[in-house]
């Protein structure tokens, strides 16, 4: 199994960088399908922490190829520190870093309207992670949008932005960021960018489809999670792209068929940043615990995580929509110290009880988890070469995630270095 997809079974943070570096060992071409620099995968290589925000993290392994695919939003500037920091620390990029031509543009006005726009919505704000995601899919959508290959023309580019950036400036004002935009600095440092990048920007569908029939090993690296999918998330309190792994059809242009494994990642807890529904989110000083332990902050805003006790219900509905044929259960190692594990297998909404997330947002609020308790192992386990090294307490509860859950897990990890993934075969 060849063309494998890793995707995030719940609000995104579930380790997929992890596991993504793993997999990247048996990967030639490794590729992002949708998101932008809200993504943060993390790495640590001896000790060293890397995070990847744009690039696939697979680019640490240097026979591979990386592709930044049609469906993903690109801020040139992100790219540029990314980029900035393979070089220092030697590891070259160019002719392995490909750029769809269709890949759309973060421009500042973009970071600056989700600002603004969050501000004014007070209490009814997503909680984003500021970096111009949202209003760079709503030009998409709108189609105004600039898209890399856009770089390549560039009275064509500056006519649009031009265009643009007037409309943003109008809307900017009202929203009360009355600041102007310095329209100039913008169009130079993206034409500059667009003509550093100008031969890796290609029709990246069509190199993957080649690779694909060429019988390359393709595995293609998910950002955020499924329940911050636009369409099946729990919306409004989503992104605005599609993480699931039928997204990856339409963010890199290749045909579903094409996937033969989908990896979903699941924390052996929940967290989440941002606002919006967690009906397993614990109390404060509870959660606090479980964050000091799990060490829950972001990796791209800082911010501290919401956290709470695994949630089967909302696994379920993940592994069903993804497909999940393996399952990678992560930070295994952060619920050692406690007593007792709660796992909520099902849901009670005004009296009746369902194993389905309720439709509509406003449902949420009448949402009272069902629990099951399971003991704690109280064991070490970071220091486990084998699955059989676990204790069987953990065993067990890796035993009846799967079961509610409704995949095989395959893999687990205890810890963040690269070797501290047990793998069940
Ligand atoms: P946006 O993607 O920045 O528009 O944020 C929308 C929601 O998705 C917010 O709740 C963010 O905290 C959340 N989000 C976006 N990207 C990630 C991620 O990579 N990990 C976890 N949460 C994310």
């Amino acid at each position: 199994m060849s063309v494998r997809a890793v995707v995030g079974l719940q609000w995104g943070d579930e380790g997929k960088g992890k596991i993504i570096d793993f997999l990247s060992t048996e990967a030639d071409v490794v590729a992002r399908s949708q998101g932008g620099p809200n993504a943060g995968h993390t790495v640590v290589v001896n000790g060293e922490t890397a995070v990847f925000h744009l690039l696939p993290c697979g680019i640490l392994h240097p026979h591979t190829t990386c592709v930044v695919g049609n469906g993903v939003v690109v801020d040139p500037a992100v790219l540029e520190a990314e980029l900035a920091y393979l070089d220092a620390h030697g590891i070259s990029w160019k002719g392995r870093v490909l750029l769809s031509h269709a890949a759309h543009v973060i421009f500042p006005y973009h970071r600056m309207l989700d600002l603004a726009w969050e501000k004014k919505r007070a209490a009814r704000s997503i909680g984003t992670t500021g970096r111009g995601i949202g209003p760079a899919y709503v030009d998409k959508v709108s189609r105004v949008g600039l898209r890399l290959g856009d770089l390549r023309n560039p009275g064509w580019f500056r006519e649009r932005l031009l265009a643009n950036i007037e409309e943003k400036e109008a809307l900017l004002e009202w929203l009360g960021f009355g600041e102007p935009l310095e329209h100039e600095a913008v169009i130079a440092s993206c034409l500059a960018f667009g003509d550093k990048m100008a031969s890796w920007i290609i029709d990246t569908s069509r190199y993957l489809n080649e690779a694909l029939d060429a019988g390359k090993r393709v595995l293609f690296e998910g950002a955020q999670g499924t329940l911050l999918d636009l369409d099946h998330g729990t919306y409004p309190y989503v992104t605005s792209s599609s993480p699931l792994a039928g997204g990856v059809g339409t963010g890199c242009g290749v045909g579903p068929t094409r996937i033969e494994s989908v990896f979903g990642v699941a924390k052996a807890y929940t967290t989440r940043v941002g606002n919006g529904p967690f009906p397993t989110e614990l109390p404060d000083l509870e959660a606090e615990r479980l964050r000091g332990l799990g060490e829950e902050f972001g990796a791209t805003t800082g911010r501290p995580r919401r956290c709470g006790w695994l949630d089967a219900v909302l696994l379920r509905y993940g592994v069903v929509l993804n497909q999940v044929t393996h399952m990678a259960i992560t930070k295994l190692d952060v619920l050692d110290t406690l007593p007792e594990l709660r796992i909520a297998t099902a849901y009670r909404v005004k009296g009746e009880v369902t194993r389905h997330p309720p439709m509509d947002p406003w449902m949420f609020e009448h949402v009272e988890p069902v629990y099951e308790t399971h003991p704690g192992w109280l064991t070490r386990t970071s220091g486990a070469k084998r699955w059989g090294d676990l204790p069987a307490a953990a065993r067990r509860y890796l035993d009846r995630i799967e079961e509610l859950a409704g995949a095989r897990v395959d893999m687990v990890s205890v810890g963040s270095g690269r070797d501290m993934t047990l793998h069940r075969d």
